[in-house]
């Protein structure tokens, strides 16, 4: 299969060009920067705000996987986040359109879903419902989750209306692996109301193959994270101390902060990497 990989010099875009290309797919990486030095496939230098530029990079793809965009808020100004996403996500999906493209996947975010909300804090939660999962509203909280969401919307926008299938990942915290943060406590600047979710690169980017390969259409969003939290305590410890309040859609007592049920069913992935 012929496919671009957006963002393809960064973290997640090198990890899932290594396994796409490893599987055999003639993959085309594309971002601003120039080619990683190890990676395989293709590699096109271009900047996704400017629609001529993506549309040539894009060429003939068949699939698209789409990560190149700002990655925060923090230190940079609202305005170019938010503008510059959108204007990214815009431009990819019209190249993907002008090029036949069937699929495309794109990496939204767990930020779509919380509140910035401290653990050292001593305020309610802003979460609508426990276990998260891919379908709970978008709530967003910064200038990038709501580019985040618009993109979201972009995606439904290009099922809808190109035929496309379109899929959004609301990617948690991304970890080469667990030692780098995993805690007995949580630190008291984490962001609660992410539920002290994680996934690997490489469990994310086994997901974005999954995704590529399963047979669903239309519009998909899914949160695809790991299991067990990154805080070594009991899940129904953590869910009493920091979220008394929040609905809870399963039977107590709470095993996992993630119901990555309808992922696992649709596309059969399920993460490989580390037990917390
Ligand atoms: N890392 C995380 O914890 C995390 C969590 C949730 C979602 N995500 C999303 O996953 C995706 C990949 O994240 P990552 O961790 O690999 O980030 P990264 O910063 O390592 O990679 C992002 C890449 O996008 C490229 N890019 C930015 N602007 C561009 C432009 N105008 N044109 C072309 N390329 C451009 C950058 O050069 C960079 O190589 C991003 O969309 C990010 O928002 C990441």
């Amino acid at each position: 299969m012929k496919i671009a990989v957006t963002g393809a010099a960064g973290r997640l875009g090198r990890e899932t060009v290594r396994l796409l290309v490893h599987a055999g797919h003639e993959v085309t990486g594309v971002d601003v920067v120039g080619a990683p030095a190890q990676g395989g496939g293709h590699f096109h230098v271009a900047d996704l705000c400017d629609a001529s530029s993506t549309l040539q990079a894009l060429g003939e793809s068949e699939t698209v996987v789409h990560l190149g965009n700002h990655t925060t808020s923090y230190g940079r100004p609202a305005g170019k986040v938010f503008n510059e996403n959108v204007a990214m996500n815009f431009n990819v999906l019209e190249a993907a359109r002008a090029a036949g493209a069937r699929r495309i996947i794109f990496a939204s975010s767990v930020q779509v879903i919380r509140r910035e909300r401290l653990a050292c804090e001593d305020t309610p939660s802003g979460l609508s419902r426990l276990p998260l999962d891919g379908e709970m509203p978008a709530v967003p909280s910064n200038p990038y989750s709501l580019s985040k969401a618009v993109g979201e919307s972009q995606l439904r926008y290009a099922a809808a209306n190109f035929g496309m299938t379109a899929v959004a990942l609301r990617f948690p915290a991304l970890l080469p692996d667990l030692s780098t943060l995993a805690r007995a406590e949580p630190y008291p600047e984490a962001l609660v109301d992410e539920a002290f979710t994680w996934l690997s690169y490489a469990d994310a980017a086994r997901c974005i193959q999954a995704c590529l390969m399963s047979p669903i259409i239309g519009y998909r969003c899914y949160f695809p994270a790991h299991p067990r939290p990154w805080v070594r305590q009991p899940v129904e410890a953590l869910r009493q101390r920091y979220f008394p309040e929040v609905p809870v859609t399963v039977a107590l007592p709470l095993v996992s902060f993630v119901d990555g049920q309808r992922l696992r069913q649709e596309t059969g992935w399920a993460p490989q990497d580390g037990q917390a």
